[in-house]
């Protein structure tokens, strides 16, 4: 028999145990999860957050190497963006767009990417790409629907991180990395990506 209410308190669904006092914590009869089961719940989320990032720090490690290998003696820049945009969007989950605009004059290009279409140019100081070469400056933003002058490329995309290529003090790239969900990107993708962009400035004179 399914054990539900009594006067003064509820059963837990998961542990069992009577919890006098405690509010109610579900929606119907029999649903209540007490407070010490609704921790435990809590914790597991976070240790398989925290596996989760775990693994993204160790795949950016193992992916330096490659990307070395992949620009090395290889005189098509082009086709050497093209592999890294594939490299790294086929390693990572999180990742739905994922390319390099290059500065050209006052403007950014696209580059070489991964995923849908995208816009042709981007302004410098336009955007989370063109305010990342302005600043001259890594940009993690959480949530784009919040970013001043955002440019939609997809309306898929929800966050964004925007990285730039230096060449001595000058940007003359930005890798940018779009994912469909909120806060994708923290400062594990910001140390890996800022390791690759130091390795492919070697590709531009
Ligand atoms: N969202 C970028 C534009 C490029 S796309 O995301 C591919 C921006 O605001 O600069």
């Amino acid at each position: 028999m399914v054990k539900i209410a009594s006067k003064k308190g509820w059963y837990c669904k998961i542990c069992g145990r009577f919890r006098a006092n405690e509010k109610f914590s579900g929606i119907g009869r029999g649903r209540h999860i007490c407070k010490d089961c609704q921790r435990k719940i809590q914790e597991e989320k976070l240790s398989k957050k925290q596996v989760l990032k775990m693994e993204i720090a160790k795949t950016y490690e193992q992916l330096i190497p490659e990307v070395e290998a992949l620009i090395k003696d290889v005189d098509n820049h082009v086709g050497a963006l093209a592999n890294v945009s594939a490299l790294l969007h086929s390693s990572f989950l999180h990742y739905f767009w994922c390319g390099f605009y290059i500065v050209s004059g006052d403007k950014l290009e696209l580059g070489p990417f991964q995923g849908d279409v995208a816009c042709y140019t981007i302004k410098k100081g336009r955007g989370v790409c063109g305010k990342a070469w302005e600043e001259k400056q890594t940009i993690v933003f959480p949530n784009v629907l919040q970013f001043p002058g955002h440019i939609a490329c997809s309306s898929k995309s929800r966050s964004e991180i925007v990285v730039p290529v230096f060449k001595g003090d000058d940007v003359v790239a930005v890798i940018d990395v779009d994912s469909k969900g909120y806060s994708a990107f923290d400062d594990i993708d910001k140390a890996g990506l800022e390791k690759i962009a130091k390795i492919i400035s070697q590709l531009f004179e």
